[in-house]
C-alpha cells in the first residue's frame, strides 16, 4: 500500500509538471511506472549484435556449443546461457531486450540492446581491429539514431520522460585492458597504468554526460573483474599457467577506485543523476579461488576452449584453431570460455547487483532501487 501510495503521488507531482509543459496523459496515473532497459557495453552484455556485423568470428558466438544450456541454440551470447542483461530484465518484469541490430526490430518501449563483444571505451582494441565491433562510441551514435525516433514518434517532451525514467546499464574497459596483453597496443605502451584508465573511464564518463543530454538519469555500471585470472590470461604467462596475471588484476583493481571517483564527482556535476557502481571485484575473486564455497568444482579451467586450462579462445572451433574440448558439466565451471563466466556466475553476481544491501560510505544503490526511483 505504501509503494503504490507514493507512486501515485509522485505521477500526479510528475502530471503536474507536464501539465505546466502542456501535456498529462490522463492513462498514466493509472500504470505501474515504466522503466526501459538501455544497454551498452562489451561481451558481458552483447545478446547478439556481433551477429549481424561484418567481422571476425573472433567476436561472435553464433555457433555451437554457445548458448547450448539456456537456449538450446546459439544466440550470438559468449556464454553457456543467459547473461546479466538478461536476468536483471527478468527482475525488472522486461522482456530479454533485443539486439539494436537484429533486423526488422524497432519497437523501444522495452528499451534495446547496443553492446557489442570486442568493444573497448578507449580504442586499444580499434587500433588493432579498427571497425570490427561496435565500439562504445558506435554504440552511443546509434542511440542518438534511437533518441531520434523516440521524438519523433512520442513528442519531444514524453521521448524526454520516457528516457528519464529509463535505466542505462554499462558493462566497458575489459577489452581495452586485456587487448594489451593480447596484441601490441601503442596507446597502451606510451602511456602509464593511470593515464591509461584515465583515458577508459575519461571516454566512458563522456558517453554517460552524452547520455544525460537526451535525458538519461539513471546508471548501472558494472565494475571490473580480476582479469587476470581469466583462463585466458593464466595462460599468458609461459612455463607459469597456474597463476592470475598480477598486472591485469591491478589495472582491474584501478580501474575500480579510479571509477567510483570519477561517478561520484559525476553525481555533483549533473542534477538527478543516480547509478548503481556495484565492486564485484572480491566477489568474484573469491568464486574463482574457492569455487566449492559457491557451488563449483572448477574455478581455473574453462569448460570449453583449448590448451592450458583451456585458455585458448577455440571454443565452437571456427577462429582459426578446429580443435576444442568440451566439458561434461557445465554446472561445475565458473569460466565458460577462456575470458567468459558461465551463466550461473552470472546468475549469482545478477541476484547480488539486483538487491545486495546499499553500501552507504561508496554510495551506491541496488539495481532495485535504481528502477523503482
Ligand atoms: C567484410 O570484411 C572483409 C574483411 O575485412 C572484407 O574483405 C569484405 O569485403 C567485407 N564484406 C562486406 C560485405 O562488407
Ligand atoms: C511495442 O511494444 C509494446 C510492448 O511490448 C507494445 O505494447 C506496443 O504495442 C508495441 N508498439 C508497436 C508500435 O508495435
Ligand atoms: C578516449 O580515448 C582516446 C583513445 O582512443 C583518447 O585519445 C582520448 O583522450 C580519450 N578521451 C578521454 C576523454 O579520455
Ligand atoms: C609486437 O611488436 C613487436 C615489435 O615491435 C613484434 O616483434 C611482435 O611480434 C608484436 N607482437 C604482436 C602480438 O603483434
Ligand atoms: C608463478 O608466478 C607466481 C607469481 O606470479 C610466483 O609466485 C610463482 O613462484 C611462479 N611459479 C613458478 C613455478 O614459476
Ligand atoms: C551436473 O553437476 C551438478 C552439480 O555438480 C549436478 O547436480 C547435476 O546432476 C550434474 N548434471 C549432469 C547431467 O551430470
Amino acid at each position: 500500500m505504501a509503494t503504490s501510495s507514493r507512486f501515485q503521488v509522485y505521477v500526479l507531482a510528475f502530471c503536474a509538471t507536464l501539465l505546466i509543459q502542456g501535456g498529462c496523459y490522463g492513462h498514466s496515473v493509472h500504470q505501474r511506472k515504466h522503466a526501459a532497459l538501455f544497454i551498452f557495453g562489451d561481451s558481458l552484455f552483447d545478446v547478439g549484435n556481433n551477429n549481424y556485423i561484418n567481422t571476425s568470428t573472433n567476436f561472435q558466438a553464433n555457433f555451437f556449443p554457445y548458448g547450448e544450456t539456456f537456449f538450446g541454440h546459439p544466440t550470438g551470447r559468449v556464454s553457456d546461457g543467459r547473461l546479466m542483461t538478461d536476468i536483471i530484465a527478468e527482475y525488472a518484469n522486461l522482456p530479454m531486450i533485443p539486439p539494436y541490430l537484429q533486423p526488422g526490430f524497432d519497437n523501444y518501449t522495452n528499451g534495446v540492446n547496443f553492446a557489442s563483444a570486442g568493444a573497448g571505451a578507449a580504442g586499444a582494441l580499434a587500433e588493432t581491429f579498427q571497425g570490427f565491433v561496435l565500439d562504445l562510441k558506435t554504440q552511443l551514435g546509434y542511440f542518438k539514431n534511437v533518441e531520434k525516433q523516440l521524438r519523433h514518434r512520442l513528442g519531444e517532451a514524453e521521448a524526454h520522460r520516457f528516457l528519464s525514467e529509463a535505466v542505462y546499464l554499462i558493462s566497458i574497459g575489459s577489452n581495452d585492458y586485456i587487448a594489451p596483453f593480447i596484441t601490441n597496443s601503442s596507446l597502451f605502451e606510451s602511456h602509464s597504468h593511470e593515464e591509461y584508465v584515465g583515458m577508459v573511464t575519461g571516454n566512458l564518463t563522456n558517453v554517460i554526460k552524452e547520455i544525460y543530454k537526451k535525458g538519461g538519469r539513471k546508471f548501472g555500471i558494472a565494475g571490473m573483474e580480476p582479469l587476470g585470472c581469466t583462463p585466458g590470461m593464466r595462460t599468458d604467462k609461459p612455463g607459469n599457467t597456474s597463476t592470475c596475471k598480477e598486472e591485469v588484476n591491478a589495472i582491474s583493481k584501478l580501474h575500480n577506485r579510479v571509477l567510483a571517483k570519477v561517478l561520484l564527482k559525476l553525481k555533483g556535476q549533473l542534477q538527478d543523476f543516480i547509478y548503481s557502481n556495484p565492486n564485484f571485484y572480491n566477489y568474484l575473486n573469491d568464486i574463482v579461488h574457492n569455487p566449492s564455497k559457491h557451488g563449483f568444482k572448477e574455478g581455473k579451467m574453462a569448460c570449453c576452449g583449448s590448451g592450458p586450462y583451456r585458455g585458448i579462445m577455440s571454443c565452437g572451433g571456427k577462429r582459426g584453431v578446429t580443435e576444442y574440448q568440451l566439458c561434461d558439466n557445465v554446472t561445475d565451471y565458473v569460466f565458460f570460455d577462456s575470458g567468459h563466466a558461465t551463466e550461473r556466475v552470472y546468475q549469482k553476481v545478477s541476484k547480488l547487483w539486483w538487491s545486495h544491501t546499499p553500501d552507504v560510505t561508496a554510495r551506491y544503490i541496488n539495481l532495485k532501487e535504481l528502477f523503482e526511483v
